[in-house]
């Protein structure tokens, strides 16, 4: 019997034999603080998603880290720090409002870009002079970093493209082959990869929406500017990046407009609150039966990979109220999806 994963690349269905040699999963922090000041590269867990960590102050230790995740190298990777006196040994003096968000947030889902001092390697950040930092809200990675003595970088702990992990076994199915220990630390709580924020001028921009909505971010210091857009359709269909992108076709629409245009195919649906009796039960993901944002955002990613796995041809989905949390939910959505159907 051959049991499949199914990732973006064929390079990630795993037979039996090699997932009897998968990586362990567990609790041991002193065991993978030792992993990582021996230059590996372990998964260790966050409220918003698994990160693939490595010391970031080592270059070799980085490089296995970009190679492993498949990752290019001018895409910069964000630095997990334990304590404000920790970041301030590899950050110069931040800009006012960020302190103002770092205090109000971290440990939390925001990442502030901060200008770096040589610490970091450039390989880190891609050659930029600003670095993306954050403290995560996690008590076993918090306790990690704060005994070690040196931070470190982590991406989304997914192979370069595709969603990102939100519970141990996540890890294991795609890159549990490639690394040592993952650190195990249950589902991540907010579900989101962290909102990134920059300063340009003394100003807040937001680069990436997040597990920080806008609107709470403002009532802290002001009116900020979003530099990407969204919650409107992209102005031509597949323009869009892919990314955070299941392997399955992933159709994003109103959903009565999509049932009527896919009834040839199998179809998987991503609905946010409600079940629709056109398609079958076990065919459909509910993000919240509450319509609670915050409980569709945990699910969100966890509900891809199930919708990836089913024998359906392609998924369907349908965006969520744009608020709050549902901005990024929303922003999520797009990049995943394939095509944006609009009558
Ligand atoms: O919640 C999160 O942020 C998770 C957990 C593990 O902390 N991490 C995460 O990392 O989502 P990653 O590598 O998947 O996404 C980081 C994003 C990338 O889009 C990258 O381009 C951007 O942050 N980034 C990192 N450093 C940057 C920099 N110096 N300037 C601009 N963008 C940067
Ligand atoms: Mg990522």
């Amino acid at each position: 019997m051959q049991i499949k994963y199914f990732g973006k690349r064929s390079t990630n269905f795993l037979t039996l034999t090699q997932l009897s040699a998968l990586t362990t999963l567990g609790s041991d922090i002193l065991y993978a603080r030792q992993l990582l000041e021996a230059g590996e590269v372990v998964a260790v867990p966050t409220e918003t998603v698994y990160g693939l960590a490595a010391n970031a102050y080592d270059k070799a230790a980085v490089s296995k880290l970009f190679h492993i995740k498949q990752r290019p190298s001018f895409d910069p990777l964000i630095v997990h720090a334990g304590s404000f006196e920790q970041i301030q040994d590899f950050v110069h003096a931040p800009p006012a409002p960020a302190w103002a968000l770092a205090r109000h947030f971290w440990p939390g889902p925001l990442t502030l870009l901060l200008e770096k001092k040589a610490l970091i390697p450039d390989l880190v950040t891609s050659g930029l002079p600003r670095v993306a930092v954050r403290i995560p809200q996690h008590g076993m990675t918090l306790q990690l970093l704060r005994q070690l003595p040196f931070p470190l970088a982590a991406p989304s702990a997914n192979p370069f493209g595709y969603i990102s992990p939100t519970t141990p076994q996540h890890v294991q199915a795609q890159l549990g082959h490639q690394i040592p220990y993952i650190l195990a630390g249950g589902p991540c709580t907010v579900g989101l990869e962290s909102t990134i924020v920059g300063f340009e001028a003394g100003q807040a921009v937001i680069y990436r929406l997040g597990g920080t909505s806008v609107e709470v971010i403002e009532q802290v210091i002001g009116p900020v500017r979003v530099a990407s857009t969204v919650g409107s359709p992209p102005s031509a269909p597949g323009a869009l990046k892919s990314h955070y992108a299941p392997s399955k076709p992933f159709f994003l629409g109103a959903m009565p407009d999509l049932l009527a245009r896919y009834t040839q195919q199998q179809v998987g649906l991503l609905a946010f609150d409600q079940h629709y009796p056109e398609v079958a039960p076990h065919h459909q993901v509910l993000l919240s039966t509450t319509s609670s944002l915050e409980e569709a955002a945990q699910n969100l990613f966890a509900a891809l990979r199930t919708l990836d796995a089913l024998p359906v041809d392609c998924i369907l989905g349908t965006p969520v109220p744009n608020q709050g949390l549902g901005q990024a939910i929303n922003d999520r959505l797009q990049r995943a999806a394939s095509r944006w159907v609009m009558d």
